[in-house]
């Protein structure tokens, strides 16, 4: 085993992990605890952020006993995150002034109605990439400077400080109050609707638009480079990578080249298709994203789908419904009957994300007969999470052009065979699961070990890439169709929910 070791945290939509990684990519110590969700009203999400904090430093010390190392034995710390979640907290008191208002919350539909004006949802699409949608940081931050008294005096005289979860998180790892950096990169910048895809930078014009001081804003850094030193219990350790937590995969699972795709399955979906130097406009309903930024060198652009809910209907399964006791056993479930009983389930708990982004979409359990069984509900929740990627790739073809051979995937459900074997069911490719499949974490800690030496350059990454698992499709072209017929007539039902 080599000498050298990286940390990374990855702060996640329903927990924080630590792991630490070895020079050789494989993974010496993880370490992880959940956070609590804040639901305050239908289609509101919040997180605390200091409960947050709190969490990453007990991870991180948890992760550092479990590998037997000292804090001074590690090269570097990288970060990835939930994307989009925004927090506001006071530069002086390093405070939140609200709680933080989580990527899957809905109370700004309203709000980006508004801003889109007779334009729509497009109005900043050919600058950001993105539509108008409640997803996006920027509108939350807006939201939060017109709804909580004095907010945006106290922005406008520069009292205060914006960020999505990485900023958040470097500014008090390098010293919070006592001269934290506020920096983000240029991954989760993309994502607040603020940054321009082409100069990476704010944009001036959509500042102006969405009333946000400039002052508050975090200063957009590459994703791989020494952002400054951290303090306490990592003291003397470089911060030296911030990625969204779906770009990071995107790292980790080495999709360095134009073609290569990644899904990653967490609380939601996330595909990721690189599209090389250029950004590609979307057509089709995707996003046009950042993929990562080395320092000094020019970006990788992906299209993103983004699949809000996949595997936050089987939590909902498991704590609203009751009728699983643990995730695990919902394959077991599903496993005990032949198919979906002609029932499907569409998780539009955030109306539904790419390739629709309807606000108004709201949950549906379509197909209903007293034939139904909680077995067949269980694939239903389970092949919610292939079509909707199946919609993702029918998408990136129509924008694209690339017709996917095989899919590199990730992320806890990718446990789930059931799962995965349906999911090649329905694309009708293999799909792939790499040996460390905690990719999240392993692309911040490659871009935070190339920026400080630990790693030589992407070809040495690429190296250590290794198959693990491997789906082959098993289902004929009548099934296929009959079932993506019957899915997309019951997203149809979800549409309009909300009036
Ligand atoms: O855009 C939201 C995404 O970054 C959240 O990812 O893994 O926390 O569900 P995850």
């Amino acid at each position: 085993m080599s000498d050298k070791f990286v940390a990374a945290i990855d702060q996640g939509t329903t927990s924080s992990r630590c792991i630490i990684f070895n020079q050789d990519g494989a993974i010496v110590a993880v370490d992880q605890r959940e956070h609590r969700q804040i639901f305050p009203k239908p289609g509101w999400v919040e997180h605390d952020a200091t409960e947050i904090w709190s969490k990453v430093q007990a991870v991180v010390a948890g992760a550092i006993a479990k590998a037997g190392l000292r804090a001074d034995q590690l090269s570097a710390m990288g970060i990835t995150n939930q994307r989009e979640t925004t927090v506001v907290w006071d530069r002086k008191t390093g405070k939140p002034v609200h709680n933080a208002i989580v990527w899957q919350d809905t109370r700004t539909a309203g709000l980006c109605a508004e801003l889109g004006g007779s334009d729509g949802q497009d109005r900043f699409r050919d600058r950001t990439g993105l539509p108008l949608a409640s997803y996006f940081a920027g509108p939350k931050a807006l939201w939060l400077l017109e709804n909580v008294s004095g907010l945006r005096q106290r922005a406008e005289a520069g009292e205060l400080a914006f960020g999505t979860i990485d900023s958040w998180l470097i500014w008090n790892l390098t010293g919070g109050t006592d001269g934290g950096v506020h920096v983000t990169d240029v991954t989760n910048a993309g994502r607040t609707m603020l940054m321009n895809l082409e100069s990476l930078e704010w944009d001036q014009s959509i500042l102006d638009a969405m009333r946000i001081p400039a002052s508050m804003l975090p200063e957009i850094r590459s994703s791989s480079e020494v952002y400054g030193t951290a303090v306490g219990q990592l003291a003397g350790v470089p911060v030296a990578s911030a990625l969204g937590d779906q770009h990071a995969a995107l790292f980790g699972q080495t999709c360095f080249s134009v073609g290569e795709a990644k899904n990653t399955y967490g609380t939601g979906s996330f595909l990721l298709l690189n599209t090389g130097a250029r950004p590609v406009a979307s057509k089709s309903g995707l996003l046009t994203t950042m993929g990562y930024q080395l320092s000094g060198e020019p970006p990788a652009y992906c299209l993103e789908g983004s699949i809000a809910i996949t595997g936050a209907l089987v939590q909902w399964f498991r704590d609203q419904l009751g009728i699983i006791r643990e995730a695990a056993e919902i394959e077991t479930l599903a496993a005990s009957v032949e198919d979906n009983g002609g029932a499907y389930i569409v998780p539009a708990f955030s109306g539904l994300f790419a390739p629709y982004w309807r606000s108004d979409a709201r949950g549906v359990v379509a197909g209903l007969t007293r034939y139904v069984t909680k077995g067949h509900l269980a694939r239903a929740v389970l092949e919610a999470t292939s079509w909707q990627t199946r919609e993702v790739v029918d998408a990136m073809y129509k924008d694209s052009g690339v017709e996917i051979t095989s899919l590199k995937v990730d992320g806890g459900m990718t446990g789930n065979n059931l799962l995965m074997q349906h999911q090649a069911d329905v694309l009708g490719v293999p799909v792939i699961r790499p040996v460390v499949a905690e990719t999240t974490c392993l692309g911040a800690a490659y871009a935070a070990g190339l920026a400080t030496g630990v790693w030589s350059d992407l070809d040495e990454l690429s190296a250590h890439w290794k198959r693990d698992a491997e789906w082959t499709p098993d289902m004929t072209p009548e099934v296929r169709e009959r079932e993506y017929h019957n899915w997309r007539k019951a997203v149809q039902r979800s549409f309009g929910w909300v009036e």
